[in-house]
Formats: structure tokens, sequence, C-alpha cells
């Protein structure tokens, strides 16, 4: 059985794969990791919990060997529209975080799953169907460290033969935890505010198209990839992945299908805007269904059904 340690335990997408990989593989066998929250309620009771910052090698290392880590998923970051108001605190998290998973993974053997983004391409990349392979001129802080993070996750492996994988996530549309500051954010209010107040401002323009993926699709790429047979990896990481594409006046007529009076208005964040615009509308997700089956469950209407049931359930 797998011995896995979660950084980012407490995060957006951390809460639930934490929770999932328990399932999965036992509660004693999957140590949550976190560094500035503690978890509450399931997570922190179901199974072990360590305070780990990955900025801290000492400390990784030390909780890697006291649970016999074999599987490390690497989710502590710093989200794109933070990593713009602190571009220090994100090169911190970002690079020397995931270069200390990577060494303590080179020296105790353990498999590292690490997310890259949308955000990994800019302006100059082909917008629609964005291939696989292609330009990767990021003009933002978020995205020259997950390039410079794909490019060291695949040096890990040629040069030291660490078990390295990943995918390039759209923006996750979730409602457990809420993401912490980035760009496709508004994605996930609109629900709540949709079902509290029957309207959302928006903080990117109508035609704003960006990938999107909803949770449990983003969940099992995490766990799929991981069980990948490693002979039909050509990539490796920094797989495009991808289940849907909107813009907010598509998401607006999707809820507006469960909630006829729901009102969408419009004041635009220059800066996350700008962030957007830099960003493919779709990526070609075809490396990934060949090289390791990659496929999903979820559209943009069972998305919202399904957003809108729980939400609707759990804002009571
Ligand atoms: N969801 C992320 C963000 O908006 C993109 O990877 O920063």
């Amino acid at each position: 059985m797998k011995k896995i340690l979660v950084t980012g335990s407490v995060g957006q997408i951390g809460s639930e794969l934490t929770m999932l990989l328990r399932e999965l593989y036992g509660n004693d066998n999957v140590v949550a990791g976190g560094n500035r929250t503690k978890p509450s309620g399931q997570l922190l009771e179901s199974g072990p919990f360590e305070i780990v910052d990955c900025t801290d090698a000492t400390k990784l290392t030390e909780i890697v060997k006291k649970y016999n880590i074999d599987t490390i998923y690497h989710l502590a970051a710093i989200l794109s529209a933070v990593a713009e108001a602190k571009p220090n605190l994100a090169w911190n998290v970002n690079i020397n975080g995931l270069y200390n998973v990577l060494e303590v993974a080179r020296e105790n053997n353990c498999a590292v799953f690490t997310p890259s983004s949308i955000g990994a391409f800019g302006p100059s990349t082909p917008p629609d169907d964005t291939p696989q392979d292609t330009i990767q001129r990021p003009n933002t802080m978020y995205g020259v460290t997950k390039v410079a993070g794909e490019l060291l996750c695949d040096y890990y492996y040629k040069r030291f033969n660490v078990d390295t994988r990943g995918v390039r996530y759209p923006g996750i549309i979730s409602n457990e935890t809420l993401p912490g500051g980035g760009t496709t954010d508004y994605a996930v209010d609109i629900y709540y505010e949709a079902i509290k107040k029957k309207q959302y401002t928006s903080f990117l323009k109508a035609g704003t198209f960006l990938d999107m993926m909803y949770m449990p699709d983003a969940l099992k790429a995490a766990v799929d990839i991981m069980e990948a047979d490693p002979a039909k990896l050509i990539h490796r990481n920094a797989f495009n992945i991808s289940t849907m594409s909107f813009d907010p006046e598509m998401l607006g007529a999707s809820i507006r299908k469960h909630i006829p009076e729901f009102k969408l208005n419009y004041d635009v964040d220059e800066m996350r805007q700008a962030i957007a615009d830099s960003w493919p509308n779709n990526m070609d997700d075809s490396a990934a269904k060949e090289e390791w089956g990659w496929n999903y469950d979820f559209d943009l209407a069972k998305m919202t059904e399904d957003m809108l049931t729980v939400l609707t359930k759990k804002l009571k």
C-alpha cells in the first residue's frame, strides 16, 4: 500500500484529494500536511495531520522519514492573483518549495505529483486547442513559477529517475473549500452568490473564455496519472487536461436554467482580467487521453446542477 503525504492538504484541491486518497489507500496511509491553517472536521479526524511548510526542507524530510512516505502529492502553492501581488512569496513557495519536495523525493525514493496550470501559458501561446507542446512565455509570476516547475519535474525524472508526474489544471470549481486568490475563482463565487443573492458581479469581462473543470474530475486526474503505467507515459509531467471552456455569460446562462431570476453584473478587475487574457481559451488534451486514458464526467450543465444542489443544502 502507498504511504502518501499531501502538502497543501487544507487548500481547495488538497482538502478533497486527501479524503479521496484516504478512501482509496486507507486513512492511516495518507498524511495531511498543512502550513498556516489547521484542518477541521473529517479531514482532521480521519487520519494523521502534520504541520509541513514546503519551504522548510528539514521538516519535510522529518515527516517523510517518520511515516515512510513513498508518494508526495505536492499541492502547496500560491495562486495567480496572490502571486502577482506578492511575487517574492510566490517564488519562494512555488519554486523553492517544489525544489525541496523534489530533493526529499530523490533522497527517499518517493514519487511526486505536481500540478501545473493553464497559467503556464502566455499571450504568445495559441489560445484555441492549445497543443501539449507549444510556446510557453507566460507574463505572470505564477506562470514563470509553473513553467520552471514543469521543467524541474522533467529534470528530476531524467537526471535522477524520480517518478515525477503531473497535469496542467484548468480553473477548478468546487463546493468544499474556497480557492485562495486565483483568477478563475469567479466561477466558484458565482454559485455561492447565485444561491445567496440571486446575482453576482464578475471581475472578469463577458467573452473571457477559460478552461474550467469540476473538482471530481480534477481529483480523478490526480489519482489516475499516479496509477498510470509508466511505460506508456511519454510526457510524464504537465499534461493538458480539459473538460469545458466557458465565459461568464455562458456560466450565468447555465445557472439561469435553475434560478431564472439570476442577474450577472460586471466590475472588471484589471489585474485579473490581464492574467485571464494571457491564458488559453481551451487546451488540447489528446496526449493525456492517449498516454494514460484521461477522461471526464462533468460538463457545464451537469456541474451546475450538482454545484447548486450541494450548495443549496450547505448554505441553508
Ligand atoms: N486557478 C488558478 C488560478 O486562477 C489557475 O491555475 O490562479
